[in-house]
């Protein structure tokens, strides 16, 4: 059988060039060897966004058309919107029951989510257990493969937990997932920090006009001991040169930058420049591929209705396997 994976982005607005290098580009390079679902999660979006549901449809419509503008081929990937995969809230109620309250606590994405947002009256419920619907999400389509950034590690590594914990009490029905990470562990933010984040304000997105992505980069964080442009400069840890090795082909061009910048030859300006050069290259067909299915949002419409469709089957197959493990497969009706 023709392997499986499944991945997936919250639609809480555009996406941006870190998720492009932590999971975006792998999707695209592997859907032609993976029968590849991706998830538009809007259930977990709600699980910090529940007070503002009236914002998910339109950023439903946005990720997806990011999805089509990196170039992920409707033909073979499957767009599919949570919500619309009821059998998902299903098993995340029975995965429940193999979780601990405690394991919920220990995990350090989820931690670190808590402190950047304000809940005001304490952490909900749903948001402390979105990992376990995150595994629902990864084990009904039994993926072995979830390609993602760093900070999704500890979803998978639950998943991995749930599924043990359900073959060997039940039946073995569910597949262990791997993460795949992308080519770089995390793409730093513009300022600098650790990583690209919508909160931080520190955000290429994909569908950014040429203006806006010449101001973010000619305003990016570079090496702070560097005072004048004939000191020497640090390559290493420094986002410009970082963005030059993903984004810029020309290794020639940026072998030759970094020399000159550890020499202290080249002022930031002629480097951003080159960057702004690199990165214009690179969006450009991703923005006139947004702009051809946007103006078609029927047509995208009918995508992610068709990949939800495609979805649900595999959701409800595995579903049939879940209740017959469980013994759910009461002769009642
Ligand atoms: N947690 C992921 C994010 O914040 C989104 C997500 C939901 C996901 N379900 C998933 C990722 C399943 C991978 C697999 O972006």
């Amino acid at each position: 059988m023709i392997k499986r994976i499944l991945t997936g982005d919250r639609p809480t607005g555009p996406l941006h060039l870190g998720h492009y290098v932590g999971s975006l580009q792998n999707r695209v390079r592997l859907q032609d060897e993976y029968d590849t679902y991706v998830l538009i999660a809007d259930v977990q979006a709600l699980t910090d966004n529940f007070e503002h549901p009236e914002k998910l449809e339109a950023n439903i419509l946005e990720v997806a058309l990011d999805y089509l503008a990196v170039g992920l081929n409707p033909e073979k990937v499957k767009i599919v919107v949570q919500s619309m995969v009821p059998e998902l809230t299903e098993l995340t109620i029975y995965f429940m029951n193999l979780v601990t309250v405690a394991t919920l606590e220990r995990n350090p994405t989820v931690k670190e989510e808590i402190k950047q947002r304000n809940f005001v009256k304490g952490v909900p419920v749903g948001f402390w257990s979105y990992p376990i619907s995150q595994a629902a999400d990864i084990t009904i389509f039994k993926a072995e493969l979830v390609p993602v950034g760093e900070d999704q590690l500890p979803m998978i590594e639950q998943a991995r937990e749930i599924v043990r914990r359900f073959n060997s009490l039940y039946a073995k029905v569910l597949v262990e997932p791997r993460a795949m990470l992308g080519q770089m562990a995390r793409l730093p933010g513009t300022d600098g920090g650790a990583k690209m984040s919508k909160s931080l304000g520190n955000c290429i997105y994909l569908g950014d006009p040429p203006e806006a992505v010449r101001k973010r980069v000619m305003s990016m964080f570079t090496d702070p001991t560097r005072i004048h442009p004939t000191d020497p400069g640090h390559v290493e840890g420094n986002p410009v040169f970082t963005y030059h090795d993903v984004f810029n082909p020309d290794k020639a061009e940026v072998d030759e930058l970094k020399e000159r910048y550890r020499k202290g030859t080249v002022g930031d300006v002629e480097v951003k420049q080159k960057l702004f050069a690199a990165l214009d290259a690179f969006l450009t067909p991703i923005r006139d591929r947004r702009a051809e299915f946007a103006a078609k949002p029927e047509r995208v419409r009918e995508i992610i209705r068709e990949g939800t469709r495609k979805g649900r089957v595999v959701a409800q197959s595995t579903m049939d396997e879940v209740r017959t493990a469980m013994k759910l497969n009461y002769k009642l009706a």
